[in-house]
């Protein structure tokens, strides 16, 4: 396995430079606005989240002030984040708050968990990203960055595991450094790592701050088992998988023969047909182009000269 602190070292400073300026990240986002985006976060994609955030915030800047308003109001606020039961829970939850913490969110881990609705990884995320408190915060794109790294394993597999559960507290970083400041950095460092670019899907490894130390990469990438691709989710052989691999063959930025591009995708059970129709549906969702010829990212190819 890889020391990990050279990972820490490097996978917080990256963190520094290619972090996405969220708001319930900025100095100034009060611990309720950690506790609801923690909470909209769980399943639903930052981009949905974002306008749901700001909006809630809005309405009801305080848990007491969540704790009062009326359900259908916040099931409109709610809108299309999926699971609305979610919402339900952050208002018991802010009525909670309000009954036993004097309306504050707590910062004790123990008195988070004991909150309605509220999780091994929301009441750390919430103790860590909030009040600074170094847990251990593992989420499924941290399982993903950790499996890769440290155990050389493509992808974590469905269910959080014992053994994965260790790994994270064997690779986390002393929490006496930087008074926690580091182990803080590293779990919002390794989320984003794998949010930006160490992706199930297509990781960018020539974007990756630790890829001269990754397991996974020194492994030769090998192929996820069943098991680790976790059942209900199939992942080989799919057409999700095959555009993955387009997509990271143009993410080189060097426009490619149509026949070479479709030749080079390193999935040898793949048919030509699955590979033209992976490639085609790219070209009409606006992720490629052509020119008849040779295919790039959007935007990367000599528009034809004129005869
Ligand atoms: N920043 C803090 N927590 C986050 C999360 N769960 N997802 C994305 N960005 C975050």
């Amino acid at each position: 396995m890889p020391d990990p602190e050279p990972v820490h070292h490097r996978l917080t400073q990256w963190y520094r430079h290619a972090q996405r300026d969220l708001p319930w990240r900025r100095e100034d986002c009060s611990a309720w606005g950690v506790f609801v985006s923690e909470v909209m976060l769980q399943q639903t994609p930052v981009q949905r989240v974002l306008p749901r955030w700001q909006e809630w915030m809005r309405r009801w800047p305080t848990p007491a002030d969540c704790a009062a308003a009326g359900t259908a109001e916040l099931l409109q606020v709610w809108d299309r984040l999926g699971y609305p039961r979610r919402a339900l829970r952050l208002q018991q939850a802010a009525a909670a708050m309000v009954e036993r913490h004097g309306g504050e969110v707590p910062a004790d881990p123990d008195l988070l968990r004991a909150l309605p609705g509220v999780g091994e990884y929301t009441a750390a995320a919430v103790a860590c990203f909030a009040f600074g408190v170094p847990e251990v915060v593992v989420d499924t794109n941290i399982r993903r960055v950790h499996a890769r790294v440290f155990a050389g394993d493509p992808l974590p597999g469905k269910t959080y595991t014992a053994q994965q559960r260790r790994l994270a507290r064997d690779v986390f970083p002393d929490p006496e450094i930087d008074d926690g400041g580091l182990a803080c950095t590293w779990n919002i460092a390794a989320m984003e790592l794998g949010a930006l670019v160490c992706t199930a899907a297509s990781p960018d490894c020539a974007r990756c701050p630790v890829a001269q130390l990754c397991a996974w990469r020194a492994a030769g990438y090998p192929e996820p088992t069943e098991q680790q691709r976790g059942r209900g989710q199939p992942w080989a052989g799919t057409d999700r998988q095959v555009r993955g691999r387009i997509m990271a063959v143009l993410r080189q930025g060097v426009p490619v023969p149509r026949s070479e591009l479709l030749a080079q995708l390193g999935l040898p059970s793949a048919s030509a047909e699955q590979r033209a129709r992976c490639l085609d549906s790219l070209l009409s969702d606006g992720l490629a182009e052509t020119d008849g010829e040779q295919v790039a990212l959007p935007g990367s190819l000599e528009p034809a000269a004129s005869a």
